[in-house]
């Protein structure tokens, strides 16, 4: 990101998995494809973004399974953690920032009284991600009842649901779209706002990608 100077010409800001990332695909033929193409003709003006669903323990798994390139900018834990570069560097001010009126004890109160509700695995609870499967027939009862509890006990939340099964809390602030718009008003700060942005993703945490104002998006099937 620090060897461009001035704004990017192109910012990507792509989902992975079943976007960036094609499983059905055990060659990885188009991802290479991708790589190659970013390199040779993108990579020196421009800015390339993972947002995923994914906490950053099963990110790095990911990309010890996936020959991924390094983005600039790594969003993962659905909009909840923003890092920078290969280090990864957190930014530590998009966390504080999401706990206005966040309690994720509360949270976890509340969906114990939800046997629907099926914990996932420790690795995708996060300091700002409660995350649970839930079956589809069962998806909008759960996530009214859930939204009036939470909202009675004085929290401010955003309940996503995804591919039919994944159900995440977050802070009403975080989600892929917000960290995007604070991305963008970051560079804009900087007085380095990328000229275009384009959007990619599949699935309900990437849904709100699409209401960035002024960005490109491509929805894929
Ligand atoms: C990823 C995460 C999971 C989340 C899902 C939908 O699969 O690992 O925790 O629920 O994305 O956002
Ligand atoms: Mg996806």
């Amino acid at each position: 990101m620090d060897q461009l100077n001035g704004s990017a010409n192109l910012m990507i800001v792509s989902d992975l998995d079943f976007t960036m990332v094609d499983h059905d695909d055990p060659e990885n033929l188009a991802l290479l494809r991708f790589n190659a193409l970013w390199e040779a003709y993108y990579r020196h003006n421009s800015l390339l973004v993972f947002s995923t669903g994914r906490s950053p323990t099963i990110y790095c798994e990911l990309r010890k399974q996936k020959p991924l390139l390094t983005p600039d900018i790594t969003i993962m834990s659905v909009g909840t953690e923003i890092t920078y570069g290969e280090s990864m560097v957190p930014d530590d001010r998009w966390e504080h920032y999401l706990n206005h009126k966040w309690n994720r004890d509360i949270v976890l109160e509340e969906t114990a009284r939800l046997p629907e509700l099926v914990l996932q695995s420790e690795t995708e609870q996060r300091p700002h991600k409660v995350s649970f499967y839930l079956d589809k027939t069962k998806a909008s009862k759960v996530m009214q009842t859930l939204s009036r509890c939470l909202e009675k006990r004085g929290l401010d939340v955003k309940i996503i649901y995804s591919n039919g099964i994944a159900l995440d809390i977050l802070p009403q602030a975080a989600g892929k779209g917000q960290a995007l718009e604070f991305l963008l008003g970051k560079l804009k700060a900087d007085g380095s706002r990328p000229l275009n942005t384009l959007v990619c993703g599949d699935s309900g945490n990437d849904a709100e990608l699409f209401t960035v104002p002024g960005v490109y998006g491509v929805m894929v099937c």
